[in-house]
């Protein structure tokens, strides 16, 4: 059979409320244009995110009543951490409430003013914690991900000459981590290669500088691997898997990703005295390192979801799904970032609307127009997040006017995304119609969240 088909069947529904225009009109004026201020049931299909929006397996739910919440050493911390090693094999394992907490306690044990980071491209709250350090976060990703059009199959692999050269540059000494972000969110959920994995491993282990994974899609990742990369074709994605975090010191990982929960993570790595230093600041912060900030349920669902991520029919449909809604967009015109990813498509706002100016937020404007079109909600990853310097104040254009279709796993079927690709195609067709937006009130950091925007006239 040719048609790739969702691998499961719904055994519980949640309803969709359907608005109409007038209504999502009304909603629209009341959250000041910004879709984050928006009620979630205002929303029909949500794909603001793929973060702890998946629909969990009937075994998760049964695992989430075998739930042990003892405070110490309960069932469910050792059936997780069982999975979490068998897969990651790292020697700690320290869970944390969801992927940022593992960033903080790892940059909190290993960066001071002065270091720089190195990464593909690092996500926000990683860059954040990074910052909030004093040191510096750098990302070196290859020319190719930066450019939208470019079909390269893996846009997101690491400039190892740059990386080489920062090394020569500022000295090992400055640089206490370097990341690799699989699939690399920031620059378009675009995969890296098992190929550039060992490259920047080997020249972190030649200069003894930690190298560690940001592990959220790491599933899709290796996928992606099987599938682009010859000497990987048709092996079991368990088995990439394994074989790319033997490459790494440990990683940092955000389960609400690839380990199909709605919240969770943990911190790995394979040394013992930075374990201890993680394990004191875990015990101050999160909770006793039998469950970190979670509930020993939240722990039994994802032992349960790391291998479901894992499952090959699962990540055809995952990866086919997104592909289908990027192909049926690009086929039309859409300019997208190409290839598409695993767990999101990206459009490019700055050729869809180039009558409006990067200070007028041409991805706010595409974001509103799915929310007006069809109830959809996106994100913009463009001058709205990145444009405000906050010491400053001044506004400058971001380097890219990104829209997000993030995909929640296993939420939606085919008929949803026909749905998005309308919507998507009715905006195109009047696009030129499309006006901009001013901010009218504004936070002085990660204003994207909070700000109110009005329509420019
Ligand atoms: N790293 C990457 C690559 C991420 O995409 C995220 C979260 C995190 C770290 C942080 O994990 O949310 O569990 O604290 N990304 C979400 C998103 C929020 O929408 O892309 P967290």
């Amino acid at each position: 059979m040719k048609t790739i088909i969702e691998p499961f069947r719904i055994k519980s529904v949640e309803p969709i409320h359907l608005t109409t225009p007038e209504r999502r009109e009304k909603h629209l004026r009341a959250a000041g244009y910004n879709v984050f201020l928006l009620r979630a049931d205002d929303v029909v299909i949500d794909l603001l995110t793929d973060s702890g929006t998946t629909a969990m397996s009937a075994e998760q739910w049964a695992a989430v009543m075998r739930g042990d919440e003892s405070y110490a050493g309960s069932a469910s911390w050792y059936r997780f951490e069982r999975a979490v090693k068998d897969i990651f094999g790292f020697a700690h394992i320290l869970p944390t409430h969801q992927g940022r907490a593992a960033e903080r306690l790892l940059f909190g044990a290993l960066c001071r003013p002065g270091h720089v980071v190195p990464s593909n491209t690092h996500f926000d709250t990683t860059r954040a914690n990074i910052e909030a350090t004093g040191a510096e976060a750098l990302d070196l990703v290859i020319p190719e991900g930066l450019v939208p059009s470019s079909s390269h199959p893996f846009k997101g692999n690491m400039d190892v000459a740059r990386l080489r050269s920062l090394i020569a540059e500022v000295g090992a000494a400055r640089i206490p981590i370097c990341m690799l972000t699989v699939t690399n969110n920031s620059g378009g959920g675009q995969p890296v290669a098992m190929g550039n994995v060992r490259e920047v491993s080997a020249v972190c282990r030649e200069a003894a500088i930690p190298f560690y994974i940001d592990a959220c899609r790491f599933a899709e990742n290796a996928w992606f691997i099987r599938e682009r990369e010859a000497e990987y074709a048709g092996d079991a994605p368990i088995a990439i898997a394994r074989e790319m975090f033997s490459l790494a010191d440990g990683c940092t990982m955000s389960a609400k990703k690839d380990g199909m929960a709605n919240i969770g993570g943990f911190l790995a790595t394979n040394d013992h005295r930075l374990a201890r230093l993680e394990t004191e600041q875990l015990i101050l912060t999160e909770g006793f390192p039998t469950y970190g900030g979670m509930a020993g349920r939240d722990l039994d669902a994802i032992a349960v979801g790391l291998y479901e991520a894992l499952d090959e029919d699962y990540l055809r449909y995952r990866v086919t799904s997104t592909g289908y809604l990027g192909d049926h967009l690009a086929a039309a015109g859409v300019p997208i970032v190409q290839p598409p990813g695993g767990h999101a498509i990206y459009i490019d706002a700055a050729a869809f609307f180039p009558h409006i100016p990067p200070l007028a937020l041409p991805g706010q404007a595409l974001v509103v127009e799915l929310y007006r079109e069809a109830g959809i909600r996106s994100v913009e990853i463009g001058t709205l997040m990145f444009g405000r310097h906050e010491a400053s104040g001044v506004e400058t254009p971001a380097a890219l006017e990104l829209v997000r279709l993030a995909i929640p796993r296993r939420a939606y079927t085919q008929s949803h995304v026909d749905y998005v690709v309308e919507a998507v195609l009715n905006v195109w067709a009047r696009r030129g119609a499309v006006r901009g937006y001013r901010i009218v009130e504004q936070a002085p950091s990660l204003r994207h969240f909070t700000a109110r925007l009005a329509p420019l006239a």
